[in-house]
């Protein structure tokens, strides 16, 4: 080895030993006769001194050479420091140079490795490997490591088998667009990436494995955000013989352990709440629950009063602030400016203050009496000093909006505690929506979610009425994992997907397969998958998943390092048969 410890390793007992790091030079201070040297691995940071009179005489002129980033071996003894530095685990000794050995020179940084950096984004991205040398970055990534450790080894005490399921498959109808890989050997023909494993993990239930998980790559072709990388990692787990009721268990199980073994939280209860009273409560079907703000619907309460756009109105909701009353003229002025803008969408913000003298003032004081105002305030429960806030609309949109304002108020508020957890499991979603656009019904989830038996009726009847047997796991706002109850007979899927749309050959054509599977013996079985991401970014307190991964792409889909995605030569493009007309 090229070294006897790392640069996180001696204390004051190492003292006289003779020792050798090797490591990237952080920092150079050079005092003429004395020059000390920053010297940084992944485990820590250990001083270097140089001092004139060593028995070797170019050794001062060689540290005094060095630059930031050159990779050194240094060979010593560990000395007891004068002036400690009690912010370093290392920082009572350092160590007294005999030899230096440069392993490699570096071209100065384009950006301050360390924690606090002077680098943009952009340009960490282009040198991730530089930005990943940084304690921050790397430490993001040992977490990561250990989850995965973790859901190993849960998963592994469960029974679990690690399956891997192919990367160049067929189709799957998860709701993004597919990447595809063209075929050489089959001129003409794609394979598409992943969205899932979805069929497959379905297929090895049929084959017996019982109890299935892989972490697990896949691949999805959407609008970027802070929350979404066009190749992401799931958590990917499939069960027979189960009911609902199991699933939820299991995987509360994994999360409780996670949250135990990585972050040292002993998890509370995981509530549960139908995706209607989601909806109907937060206006979204992930709620973060680490604040309460619910929606109070106010229709009865102050409709007929003469306000016309309330009167008009399908939906009007409020939510309570507590201690909001506080808010000034001018913060009210810009929250209604932000409800307005275009990304909400909202026409106006009514609001109610309930001073802390007792007074009720309203923005629509022209249209409500005094006891109408102590109505609305009893409706939320509001005390002296809260705010109360209101929205009218389409009650579609109204909920939407509110439940951005929400948000906002809770953060404003400084609500959102990063280091609070609130999981919480949305059950019985909706088996269909109906898509505008293609004036037709999709799955809500994926196309092989089981209907709530009880529902199966009203597939004729109301669709978008039909409960499927699916669940989201929700921590603090975020839509961590998802997952169903599995079709498992033919009839059952054909019917599905009739009603989705698909001519019975294009079915045949895509999942004949799976339907043909169901025919030889298929168990009831369900799953779910996690997003692997984004629960890391949660368990770390960050908002963007990109932290967690190691060489993510941009918001433009790109990696800017490797500069991808690029051309490919015109042979490549010939051998595998395609014409490429774009002009750019
Ligand atoms: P679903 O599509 O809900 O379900 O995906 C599961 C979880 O994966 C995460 N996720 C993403 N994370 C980062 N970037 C993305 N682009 C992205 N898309 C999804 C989310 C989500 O909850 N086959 C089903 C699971 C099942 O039914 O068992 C599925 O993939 O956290």
């Amino acid at each position: 080895m090229l070294r006897t410890h790392t640069c996180g390793e001696l204390r004051l007992h190492h003292q006289n030993q003779e020792v050798t790091l090797a490591g990237w030079v952080q920092r150079v201070r050079n005092k003429g006769g004395l020059i000390w040297v920053d010297l940084r691995d992944r485990y820590g940071l250990t001083q270097l001194i140089f001092e004139e009179g060593s028995s070797d005489k170019s050794l001062l002129e060689k540290a005094s050479q060095l630059g930031r980033e050159f990779v050194v071996q240094a060979t010593g003894a560990v000395i007891e420091r004068t002036s400690k530095n009690d912010k370093l685990p290392t920082g009572e000794i350092e160590i007294k140079v005999k030899t230096l050995e440069v392993l490699n020179s570096a071209k100065v940084p384009p950006f301050i490795i360390e924690d606090e950096t002077d680098g943009g984004d952009e340009l960490r991205m282009k040198y991730r490997y530089l930005d990943l040398r940084r304690n921050v970055v790397r430490e993001k990534l040992q977490l990561r490591h250990k989850m995965m450790q973790e859901t190993r080894k849960y998963m592994d005490a469960q029974a679990f088998i690690e399956v891997e399921t192919p990367v160049l498959i067929k189709s799957t109808p998860e709701g993004a667009r597919d990447f595809v890989v063209p075929s050489r050997v089959n001129p003409g023909e794609f394979y598409a990436l992943p969205q899932s494993p979805q069929t497959f993990k379905q297929l090895l239930m049929v084959s017996g494995f019982d109890r299935y998980f892989q972490i697990v790559k896949c691949f999805r072709d959407e609008d970027l955000r802070a929350d979404r990388q066009p190749e992401f990692t799931q958590i990917d787990c499939e069960m027979a013989f189960v009911t609902q009721e199991d699933i939820l268990n299991t995987f509360e199980g994994l999360t409780r352990h996670l949250f135990r073994e990585v972050k040292g939280v002993e998890l509370e209860e995981v509530k549960r709440m139908t995706y209607v009273d989601s909806m109907k409560y937060y206006g979204n079907d992930k709620p973060d629950l680490r604040f309460d703000m619910k929606f109070v619907e106010l229709n009865e309460l102050v409709q007929g009063k003469g306000f016309s756009i309330f009167d008009q109105a399908e939906l009007v909701v409020g939510i309570c602030a507590k201690g909001g009353s506080e808010f000034t003229r001018k913060q009210l002025d810009e929250l209604t400016d932000w409800v307005k803008r275009p990304q909400i969408g909202a026409k106006g913000l009514v609001y109610l203050k309930y001073n802390t003298d007792g007074s009720l003032k309203s923005t629509v004081d022209k249209f409500y009496s005094s006891e109408d105002l102590q109505a609305w305030a009893n409706a939320f429960e509001a005390k002296p000093g809260d705010l109360i806030l209101v929205l009218s609309g389409d009650a579609k949109s109204v909920r939407k909006q509110m439940s951005e304002l929400r948000l906002k108020m809770g953060e404003d508020l400084g609500l959102r505690d990063r280091t609070v957890f609130k999981p919480l499991w949305v059950v019985d979603f909706p088996l269909l929506e109906w898509d505008e656009e293609t004036k037709r019904f999709h799955a809500m989830h994926h196309p092989f979610t089981s209907p709530k038996r009880e529902d199966i009726p009203l597939l004729e009847t109301d669709p978008s009425e039909v409960r499927a047997n699916a669940y989201d796991l929700v921590i603090n706002g975020v839509e961590i994992g998802g997952g169903s109850i599995r079709i498992h007979d033919r009839p059952t899927q054909q019917l599905m997907f009739t009603h989705l749309g698909f001519s019975d050959a294009e079915a045949q054509k895509q999942f004949g397969f799976l339907m043909e599977a169901f025919e030889y013996g298929a168990p009831p079985h369900g799953g779910i998958a996690f997003g692997f991401d984004r629960l890391c970014a949660i368990f770390g307190g960050s908002d963007s998943i990109r932290d967690y991964i190691a060489f993510p792409k941009n918001n433009s889909g790109r990696d800017v390092m490797i500069d991808t995605p690029s051309t490919i030569a015109d042979d490549q493009l010939k051998e595998l048969s395609i014409r490429v007309s774009l002009k750019k």
